[in-house]
């Protein structure tokens, strides 16, 4: 083990450098050309880039390889990226399709193994042991979700209680009952089961959670300071989506929460530049892109997750990190010409003590003017006229000063905007026809 870094459940987590790189670079070869001897979509588009396996001699020579989209599964759907005969694959998820055709992926036995591992390596990475019970709260089905965590907490060893998203009384019925040490849930859907402990009379502070395994939705710092506060536990990053494998893609490590520690040893990761596909180098912003190193059924080749975030360097492994997701570029809004995320707004939301973390943003046109409306619920408990500057005002002044953009906040009395059991929809646009820019 390398002095400074802690125990993983694998000795890969704490490799040296020289030892990761050369197995990425071993693996990478194996992976690129098992796509192109398989993947007759990937295939074409290498001749037409005129780019061949044989080339690809050392790590940086992947920048050459074209990139995959989520365009090229939806064109090959459903079982065109597919890199083995579909009789062996023994499991398949997809996305909900809301825009367009679903996209689907699909995994071999050793591809459930391997991401059963990860999740496996993760729930240890947030302090999970062998024997803690763990709540599953996330969706089971096509979503990756739910499986994903349950088949991860079984291969740790763990007591897996499977009751999937939504039923939110039910779910504070089987945390008193059951007692989990863990729970793994949206962000957003734990806020709710919080609230309707403190419905119910149970303080969450006192119940048994001690780690909660949050992701499949960008959050917030802030979000994690109000979850950790709420109900007294450590809130831990988890990081994935389906194209790439689902949960577990990368997780953050319990003894520094600084962000997730990518599983370099089957994930490659890149930063590009979203508009023009360059790469960049570590610490600089763009869009996260990944080359799977292990996957059989589906592997692929830089695909572009429309994730924005940062490369950071290894801290508690020897693998590096990403920072917090700061938005998808497909949800970037741009109001009268300025760029907004949603995560800028929870951050300012949580700072008005007298709002919940619960909103929503509407975006409409006037004419030609893009109007941003933001919903947000008044904080259980708090009075609109405690503060000096109404809670209302406050939001618009600050989302002015520190987004640019004017907006009009909506307060909300407690409970009245819709609650998700899964991912939450933090964005309402009604410029559906329209394009997004001014
Ligand atoms: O959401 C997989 C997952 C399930 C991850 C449970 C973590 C926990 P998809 O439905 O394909 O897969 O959505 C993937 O969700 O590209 C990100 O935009 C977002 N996302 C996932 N995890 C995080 C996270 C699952 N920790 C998309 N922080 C990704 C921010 C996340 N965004």
């Amino acid at each position: 083990m390398k002095a400074g870094f802690r125990a993983g459940r694998e000795p890969i987590e704490t490799a040296s450098n020289d030892e990761l790189r050369s197995l990425q670079l071993e693996r990478l070869k194996w992976s690129v050309r098992h796509a192109y001897d398989n993947v007759s979509h990937y295939r074409t588009k290498c001749q037409a880039q005129g780019v061949h396996p044989d080339g690809l001699r050392a790590l940086e020579d992947l920048a050459r390889f074209p990139f995959t989209t989520k365009q090229d599964l939806r064109e090959t759907y459903p079982f065109g990226m597919f890199a083995v005969p579909v009789k062996n694959v023994v499991r398949i998820h997809a996305s909900s399709g809301t825009t367009g055709k679903p996209t689907v992926v699909g995994y071999t036995q050793r591809d459930i193994d391997t991401w059963s591992e990860l999740v496996a390596r993760s729930i240890w990475a947030a302090g999970g042991r062998p024997g803690d019970r763990v709540q599953v709260a996330y969706g089971y089905g096509l979503f990756t979700g739910g499986l994903g965590a349950h088949y991860g907490a079984e291969r740790l060893g763990c007591t897996v209680i499977p009751i999937g998203g939504g039923q939110t009384a039910r779910q504070v019925q089987l945390i008193c009952d059951f007692e989990p040490r863990i729970i793994m849930v949206t962000p957003s859907y734990m806020l709710n089961i919080i609230e309707e402990m403190t419905r119910a009379g149970v303080d969450p502070r006192l119940c048994s959670l001690e780690i909660g395994i949050f992701g499949a939705e960008p959050w917030t710092a802030a979000m994690r300071t109000e979850i950790e506060g709420r109900a007294g536990i450590d809130a831990i990053d988890i990081y994935g989506l389906s194209e790439v494998m689902g949960p577990g893609v990368a997780s953050e490590c319990a003894e520094t929460k600084d962000g997730p520690t990518i599983w370099e040893d089957h994930f490659l990761p890149e930063i590009v530049d979203p508009a023009t596909g360059r790469v960049l180098a570590d610490g600089e912003a763009g869009e996260l892109v990944f080359t799977t190193l292990t996957k059989e059924a589906l592997p692929v080749i830089r695909y572009r997750t429309r994730d924005l975030t940062r490369l950071l360097p290894p801290t508690s492994r020897s693998m590096r990190r990403m920072d917090r997701i700061s938005g998808r570029s497909d949800d970037m809004l741009i109001i009268r010409g300025v760029n907004v995320f949603p995560s800028q707004i929870e951050e300012l939301i949580l700072k008005v003590p007298a709002l919940a973390p619960h909103y929503q943003l509407v975006v409409s046109r006037e004419g030609h003017l893009d109007e941003l409306e933001i919903l947000v619920e008044r904080r259980a408990g708090s009075s609109a006229n405690d503060a000096e500057i109404s809670p209302a005002r406050r939001l618009e002044r600050d989302i002015k000063s520190y987004v640019g953009v004017s907006a009009r906040v909506v307060l909300r009395e407690p409970g009245a905007i819709e609650r998700s059991a899964g991912k939450a929809q933090r964005v309402v646009d009604h410029r559906s026809n329209g394009p997004r820019l001014p």
